[in-house]
């Protein structure tokens, strides 16, 4: 996919340089590998680009970093500008519909004890029917609760019409156009939710967003879904209340510490983990990468790059 994907780079007569490991760069190697000239950056979002990375871009070569991610946490946006560094991201109808796609799979999966069952199936521990075991939640009838409404939490609300769920949405201030109901407090919204799904981006505000105080608000037995990013949610503070029996579950595509979940997690038999694939799918990872590049041949051109990140 990417040598078709990056050919308007090559097309504009640029050399490209991939790192071909099936792992992320070790920071030593980026910053050695800066020190080569670089006029432009194809980051991932395992890629840390901050001040003390740019600072081994010698000459101050570098004029565009494109971010292949819709989020950004990872990249000093202000470290960026600093330097006169244009940034960019990947928002499109692709990753938003894969992403919301992907935070239901998770929390159907939950309410539906699917991971449970699937090692009841793999232990060869299913001996015959029985009316009482592996007794889920069906939606009909329950309260999703969407923290965040931008395009992903927008997706995840439309496709929530088909379960028969109420749904409201917790977010700064309503969002024009949308009809859903409004809790402008996060407080309210955990206290009537069955469901959590979590769509804000990691800012300062953000992180641990979902912590001791908050926990206490959600009803007994909600189950949290987070595809947003790891640190809105302190995974501590998260296994202490679901150890405690009083969060019933808990979907995550996103850690806090990535690669490494909070240890306890790994072990409990209502939380749902998965390698932070929410935007994998074929149409997302080609529209993500042709984003990528395009904001690159139009950066590097002196033109306007069509997802601008601002700083
Ligand atoms: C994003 O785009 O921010 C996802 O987390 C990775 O695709």
């Amino acid at each position: 996919m990417w040598d078709e994907v990056s050919k308007p780079l090559v097309d504009a007569g640029h050399e490209v340089v991939v790192y071909g490991n099936n792992h992320p760069i070790k920071r030593e190697e980026f910053e050695a590998e800066l020190e080569k000239g670089y006029d432009g950056l194809l980051t991932l979002l395992t890629e840390k680009v901050d001040e003390g990375l740019l600072a081994h871009d010698k000459n101050s070569q570098i004029k565009i970093v494109a971010n292949y991610a819709v989020g950004y946490d990872n990249v000093d946006v202000g470290a960026c500008s600093g330097r006169g560094i244009r940034v960019s991201n990947t928002p499109c109808d692709e990753v938003n519909e894969s992403v919301a796609e992907f935070a239901w799979a998770l929390t159907l999966a939950l309410a539906r004890r699917l991971p449970e069952a699937y090692e009841f199936m793999r232990n060869a521990a299913y001996r015959g029917w029985e009316p009482d075991i592996f007794i889920g939640s069906d939606m009909t009838g329950k309260t999703l609760g969407i923290v965040g409404m931008g395009r992903i939490g927008g997706m995840v609300a439309r496709r929530a019409a088909g379960f028969g769920v109420r749904v409201m949405y917790y977010n700064r201030k309503p969002v024009d156009g949308v009809s859903l109901e409004y809790k402008g407090n996060l407080e309210d919204l955990l206290a009537e939710a069955d469901f959590v799904t979590l769509h804000v981006p990691l800012t300062p505000e953000t992180k641990h967003l979902i912590n001791k105080n908050s926990l206490a608000h959600f009803k007994k037995g909600a189950v949290l879904i987070n595809t947003a990013r790891g640190p809105v949610v302190d995974e501590a503070e998260v296994a202490e209340a679901l150890r405690a029996g009083y969060l019933g579950g808990y979907g995550a595509d996103v850690f806090e510490n990535e690669p490494d979940p909070f240890p306890e997690l790994l072990d409990m038999e209502n939380v749902l983990m998965t390698p932070h694939i929410a935007s994998a799918t074929v149409a997302a990872r080609k529209r993500m990468g042709e984003l990528a590049v395009v904001n690159l041949v139009e950066g590097l051109a002196g033109r306007e790059m069509p997802n601008l990140v601002k700083a």
